[in-house]
């Protein structure tokens, strides 16, 4: 490592609330880490107005001839960057297999839903509608498959009777701020990897995701 914070860019399609649990990170010394660009495919995304103009770039798929046209110009503009890490955080335009393999092992999402379960959109749905009693939130390595990647570590909550989609997103979003900050920490320490398909935290493969506890500290 060159002792040099790592570089972090971020791909965002709204909103973009986890963005911001990582601006606040790195603003608060809770991660020791730089966002190099913030990336869209949505011009008009709030999320990116939560960095200053130079660093934001977006692209309308409209005006690309299809995926590889687009995917292409935005791996370009991010290896310009020269990223440590590439973090999906909202980001809900699929990704193609060049794109996937040209930052294989470096590349990270947040989904929320506890993975394998829900992959997709939805997910608050489909867990309320197939009786689960526990939801949450699943940072992954990203592989050519969809929300399929590697899991590194899992947010747990309740689902409470008479929960809505609303208001089990609604609770589960500050979890998900925190799980993704906890493994940008890991990340950003190196001590987190990808190897033959499988996360590794010290070079240990991971037999199981970690899980954040309350306090926000990754428990095996
Ligand atoms: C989050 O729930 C994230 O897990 C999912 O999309 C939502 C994005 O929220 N992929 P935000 O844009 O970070 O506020």
């Amino acid at each position: 490592m060159s002792g040099k914070p790592d570089r972090l860019a971020v791909l965002v399609s709204g909103r973009g609330s986890n963005l911001q649990a990582l601006l606040d990170a790195i603003a608060g010394q809770r991660l020791d880490a730089g966002i190099v660009g913030v990336f869209s495919n949505q011009p008009a995304a709030d999320a990116l107005e939560r960095v200053a103009p130079p660093l934001r770039w977006s692209l309308d798929a409209k005006q690309c001839s299809g995926r590889a046209e687009f995917d292409q110009r935005m791996a370009d503009a991010i290896a310009e960057r020269r990223p440590d890490w590439i973090v999906c955080a909202g980001y809900m335009r699929i990704l193609g297999d060049d794109f996937v393999r040209r930052f294989a092992g470096r590349m990270l999402n947040i989904h929320p839903s506890l993975l394998p379960k829900y992959p997709g959109l939805h997910t608050h749905v489909h867990a309320i509608e197939a009786g689960d009693t526990e939801h949450g939130a699943s940072v992954h390595f990203v592989n050519e498959h969809l929300d399929a990647g590697a899991l590194i570590a899992q947010a747990v909550i309740p689902i409470i009777p008479g929960d809505t989609p609303d208001a089990l997103a609604a609770r589960l979003l500050p979890r998900e701020h925190r799980l993704l900050t906890a493994v940008m920490r890991l990340a950003v320490a190196g001590r987190l990897a990808e190897r033959n398909g499988k996360a590794e935290i010290d070079g240990h493969c991971l037999l199981q995701p970690l899980r954040l506890d309350c306090d926000g500290s990754l428990m095996p």
